[in-house]
């Protein structure tokens, strides 16, 4: 049997276009870029001739942008980085955060205020997960040192408004991150007409590899390195870095650029035609997420009285590969916080299945996979009963 991938808000593979790029900085030009020597110097070209098209590609400049390990750390760096910061240069001590963050946000921001004493205050969201620009201008305090909103929600796809948001924070002179780790694999993204000072991407959710990510920091905004060491990443992050990994992101990322339109336009009615048949076919199913300004190949639902585990290894074993709430809770029983936050009881909220479209998701895909759902359902419903 062949299995089907849904799963690609987990991860997705490689372009071979992108695997092709990276060949040569694995083997051949592999010198440390921080060498003084033609080794390192043809390493150090490569490093930054990724940065300046990533820079580009953003809207932002070269000495804007810091290359890290993955979305996580970006995300590390974006709050612990401007807690500290901020801490060193004035008393401001309040974060502002969406109960609707990825964990790589959430849980640095508990750790903030469970370890360290800062103030944490989540904003309103809507029954589909949104922020309210105006709940931003409400909640925003004299002591708050930076904002942070998801620019588009792995587990329930609704994408949040971050441009308004942006303008609230630039009035007010207070940081705004923007974990943009899923919404970069669709849409070209202007750091500019977003007016962020942070913004969080990781690679291998756009088909470039694993293993590596960006920050975007806004010239100006002070960061306290959460990685100290050498100078590299222009005293941001100290580590070598991996330079395969590195040009693989930005050819990947360039890929993003060229093709989302056609990417686009390929899923968005595979994934409408998804929604509406399991709405319609399927007894006792919601979507999550906004039902229009959600990511275009996400497709996410709750099931009353279903395991979603169990759900997902039926369906894995009926030859479909999707993923329930978030990939990283995987075999995690708790319902996910971020349903639990937006009202689901523990009965819908447990049964949880999210379908994410890749590129080369095809309409037999979806067909077979439609054929198949009513059935596995009906199954777990059955052996949970
Ligand atoms: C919105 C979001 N932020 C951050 C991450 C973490 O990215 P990484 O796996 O590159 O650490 C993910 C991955 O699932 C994500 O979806």
């Amino acid at each position: 049997m062949n299995h089907i991938y849904l799963d690609y808000a987990a991860t997705t593979p490689v372009d071979e276009r992108v695997t092709a790029a990276m060949q040569p900085y694995f083997t051949q030009v592999f010198g440390n870029p921080s060498s003084l020597h033609r080794f390192g110097q043809q390493a150090e070209s490569a490093l930054e001739k990724s940065r300046r098209e990533l820079a580009g590609f953003l809207g932002a400049a070269p000495s804007e942008i810091i290359f890290t390990s993955c979305g996580s750390e970006s995300d590390n760096l974006a709050i612990r980085g401007a807690a500290f910061a901020a801490r060193q240069k004035s008393n401001a001590n309040h974060l502002l955060i969406s109960p609707i963050e990825h964990p790589a946000v959430l849980k640095t921001a508990w750790q903030l205020a469970d370890l360290h004493g800062f103030e944490i205050s989540f904003l309103p969201v809507d029954e589909y997960g949104m922020v309210s620009p105006t709940g931003v201008q409400e909640n925003l305090r004299e002591d708050t040192f930076l904002v942070s909103v998801i620019h588009a929600n792995n587990e329930i796809g609704t994408l949040n408004p971050i441009a308004e948001i942006g303008e609230i924070c630039q009035e007010r002179g207070i940081l705004l991150h923007t974990d943009a780790v899923q919404g970069a694999a669709h849409f070209p993204l202007d750091v500019n007409s977003f007016k962020v000072d942070l913004l969080s991407l990781g690679a291998h959710k756009f088909y470039g590899p694993k293993g590596v990510g960006a920050l975007f920091i806004r010239s100006g905004t002070k960061l306290s390195p959460i990685l100290t060491g050498g100078a590299q990443e222009f005293g941001q992050r100290a580590a070598t870095q991996n330079i395969p990994l590195i040009v693989g992101m930005a050819a990947a990322f360039e890929l993003v650029q060229k093709e989302h339109k056609q990417r686009i336009n390929h899923i968005l009615p595979l994934r409408d035609r998804l929604i509406k048949q399991v709405l319609t076919e399927i007894p006792s199913s919601q979507l999550t997420g906004h039902p229009e300004e959600r990511l275009p190949n996400h497709a996410s639902f709750v099931f009353d009285d279903v395991d979603g585990n169990m759900l997902i290894s039926v369906l894995d074993n009926a030859g479909f590969a999707c993923s329930s709430g978030s990939a990283c809770k995987t075999g995690d029983p708790e319902p996910s916080l971020v349903l639990t936050h937006l009202g689901y009881s523990p009965s819908w909220a447990l049964g949880s299945l999210r379908v994410t479209l890749g590129k080369d998701t095809t309409g037999e895909n979806i067909n077979s996979f439609l054929k198949i759902l009513p059935g596995c359902i009906h199954q777990v419903r059955e052996l949970k009963n």
